[in-house]
């Protein structure tokens, strides 16, 4: 049986137009006025509601086994979280550990990933290198579907490279035309000013963000970026030519100095992508300065940053200068996982949850304050995320012959974040008390409706796994 969406206000990253929206095997079928369906279509008012692509979410991090425990959202929660709040397809991270087999990791997320609701691809974070990490990153590449490569530049002595390594990395793609995303910390230098501070019994919260200073994010992308030029110097013959570059995408930007770095390499002509998250849009880092250990909430890797970093990302977002706003969805329970560092702001496992949240709160603070058009909003949550990951026209957009996943939008409505009333697997919201504009009324999932109302109708193991063939580079 086809669904048909009637009498919302379509929105694509291009386009926005009064229609109906028809749905039959999973698939977009027509777009237009007054379509005619079926008898026994199953008919969705969408009378005063915008009518969007599904969102993506580029970053996320579903049941990862991270810091001595496990972020507290498995596939299928995480999922589930994401579709109530529109959220139809994630890419997660393959997370080898040093030392471990990219396909024995592989086989480990793939079949972790069996029981997700929404639809998924996967990044393959590359977390030492060798010869034979080069053939499972060709393998990765050709037989998998796993088109793009992932760095940590922090988190030194774990899944941490050093530089040889992230060379590479970045020679590796640049041979295998893959993307390499990267997140960019000088992690050697974390672990100094870690210490240092521990040295002098400054252990609480709000020194996990002293410890990870702008500067530092700043140096590491720059540090990328210019190792992403040398990856081509010298193929052809002839010296680096920025163009050519391996072009690099920046997981979770967070600062000034992180964006000037990719502004003074596109002006030399390279390609550059960047993605941050709603919590460096949006918190500054007085949140860890919460009493009784609350700010521990927060800790995560790059930390919030200090009041003034916000507008310039929301600058930079508005003119296109961000591609893409994920979550970094990856969180841990106040009560039994960040209270591992009660006494130790290292031991605090780093990550927080999002990605039921992150629509309406860019929709809120974006679309609604004027920042954000329409258009825009769609392009940074879905339409750009599918294009640079390879999966568009599928994903992104509706259009025939795209995948049925859709959400309504009804700009009505108003809200207010909580984790009393959140979907997510964890005990605090980063957001707690942010009104929102507007609410997610409806999700529907590969022509099937599986949020209304409230409530959630989502199938285990319905989520199918997206092989990528056509990654943008
Ligand atoms: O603190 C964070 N961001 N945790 C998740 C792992 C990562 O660095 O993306
Ligand atoms: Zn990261
Ligand atoms: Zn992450």
């Amino acid at each position: 049986m086809g669904i048909v969406i009637r009498g919302g206000t379509v929105v694509t990253s291009t386009d926005q137009l009064k229609a109906d929206v028809y749905c039959e095997g999973g698939v977009v079928r027509a777009v237009g006025k007054d379509v005619e369906v079926p008898a026994g279509t199953q008919v969705v008012d969408a009378s005063g509601q915008y009518v969007m692509p599904g969102g993506i979410d580029a970053h996320t991090h579903m049941e990862l086994p991270f810091m001595g425990t496990t972020s507290s959202d498995d596939f299928f929660t995480g999922t589930a979280a994401g579709v109530a709040g529109g959220t139809t397809t994630i890419i997660d991270f393959i997370i080898p550990n040093r030392n471990q087999s990219l396909l024995e990791a592989r086989d480990f997320w793939m079949n972790n990933a069996k029981k997700a609701c929404a639809d998924y691809a996967f990044h393959m974070a590359v977390t030492w290198f060798n010869d034979q990490v080069q053939k499972e990153m060709r393998h990765a590449f050709h037989e998998d579907g796993i088109q793009s490569f992932k760095i940590f530049m922090a988190y030194r002595g774990a899944i941490g490279v050093d530089d040889v390594e992230l060379i590479g990395v970045l020679d590796t793609a640049h041979d295998l035309g893959a993307l390499v995303t990267s997140h960019c910390e000088h992690g050697d230098a974390v672990v100094t000013l870690q210490n240092r501070l521990a040295d002098r019994g400054l252990l609480t919260p709000k020194y996990h963000a002293q410890s990870r200073p702008a500067y530092l994010e700043g140096e590491a992308t720059n540090r990328v970026i210019n190792l992403a030029l040398a990856a081509s110097d010298g193929r052809n013959g002839h010296p680096a030519r920025p163009h050519e570059a391996q072009p690099v995408y920046i997981v979770h930007l967070t600062c000034r100095e992180a964006m000037d770095a990719v502004y003074a390499a596109r002006r030399r002509g390279q390609p550059v992508l960047v993605e941050t998250c709603p919590q460096y849009l949006l918190l500054d880092d007085s949140v860890y300065e919460k009493p009784d250990f609350e700010g521990a909430a927060y800790v995560m890797s790059p930390p919030i940053r200090p009041k003034g970093h916000q507008d310039y990302l929301w600058d930079a977002l508005s003119t296109g200068a961000i591609q893409h706003v994920a979550t970094d969805h990856c969180p841990f329970r106040q009560a039994d996982q960040k209270v591992m560092g009660r006494n130790d702001f290292r031991k605090i496992p780093n990550g927080a949850a999002g990605v039921e949240d992150r629509l309406k709160l860019l929709y809120t603070y974006g679309v609604a304050t004027g920042r954000l058009t329409l258009q825009q909003f769609v392009d940074v949550t879905s339409t750009q995320a599918a294009k640079i990951f390879g999966l568009y026209p599928r994903k992104g957009t509706i259009a025939p012959g795209a995948d049925a996943d859709l959400y309504l939008y009804d700009p009505a409505a108003t809200g207010r974040i909580s984790a009393a009333t959140h979907h997510q697997k964890v005990d605090r919201n980063i957001f707690e008390g942010f009104e929102v504009k507007g609410k997610v009324s409806t999700t529907v999932l590969a022509g099937r409706v599986q949020y209304q109302d409230g409530q959630l109708r989502v199938e285990r193991g319905a989520g199918r796994y997206l092989k990528r063939t056509g990654t943008r580079t």
